[in-house]
């Protein structure tokens, strides 16, 4: 599954192409542009029920992080469910997006961070929750070093990602299986997982328990 080096675009072109993705209209902005906006809207729909099923399945949360909040699709199930939530992205106009979006949830916070080099060393979170994020993380020693990143961060993670595309999904996105991540997230268990279909792609909506191996 080693992807060569030259495939893998560089950091710097990895930035630029989110910055460019913001500036999309709507829903464009975090999933794919070329799909029809009724089945954006309806898989978003589906998307906050599936993460939803899983919160609540976890009883009272106190504290949860959102991973890559995009323009905060999610933020407000999650926001839901949790006392507290603490939302991050690496992109700056994604986050201004998810500030104004969010504007009016009491205990949601945004910060600029990238999964792979998130800025707390003793917190655990509750819960984290990952919609289509990982999947942008490209290089293996990067993917190795974000799951190491979310197994230190939180107790449970509610992962969503593509395990299946019809139409290719481009040099900025990689599908890897539910068994791969769950090689890559130390102390790992699968504990369910649900099927999200979206036109032609198939992606999976897992609940993942994370022990503490510190
Ligand atoms: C497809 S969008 C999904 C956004 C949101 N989770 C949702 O489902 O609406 C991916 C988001 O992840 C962010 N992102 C990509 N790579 C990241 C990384 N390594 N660390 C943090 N955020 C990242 C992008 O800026 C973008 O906002």
């Amino acid at each position: 599954m080693k992807v060569q080096a030259t495939q893998v675009p560089a950091p710097d072109e990895i930035a630029d192409e989110w910055r460019r993705r913001a500036e999309r209209p709507g829903l464009a902005r975090v999933m794919r542009a070329s799909q029809p906006a009724e089945l954006a809207e309806g898989t978003t729909v589906r998307t906050r029920q599936l993460v939803t099923h899983h919160l609540r399945s976890l009883g009272p949360i106190g504290s949860a992080l959102e991973i890559g909040c995009g323009m905060g699709r999610i933020t407000p199930v999650i926001a839901a469910q949790a006392d507290a939530v603490t939302a991050i992205d690496m992109t700056p106009r994604m986050l201004d997006l998810a500030r104004a979006a969010c504007a009016h949830l009491p205990g949601v916070e945004f910060r600029q961070s990238a999964v792979q080099r998130l800025p707390w060393r003793d917190k655990r979170f509750d819960v984290a929750v990952c919609v289509w994020v990982l999947m942008h993380v490209l290089d293996d020693d990067e993917i190795a070093r974000a799951c190491r990143a979310i197994a230190g961060a939180a107790r449970h993670l509610v992962l969503v990602e593509y395990e299946h595309a019809d139409i290719p999904v481009g040099r900025y996105s990689r599908l890897r299986d539910l068994d791969d991540y769950l090689a890559l997230l130390p102390g790992s268990r699968l504990v369910e997982r649900h099927e999200l279909t979206y036109g032609g792609d198939r992606s999976f909506a897992a609940l993942i328990a994370l022990e503490d191996l510190r």
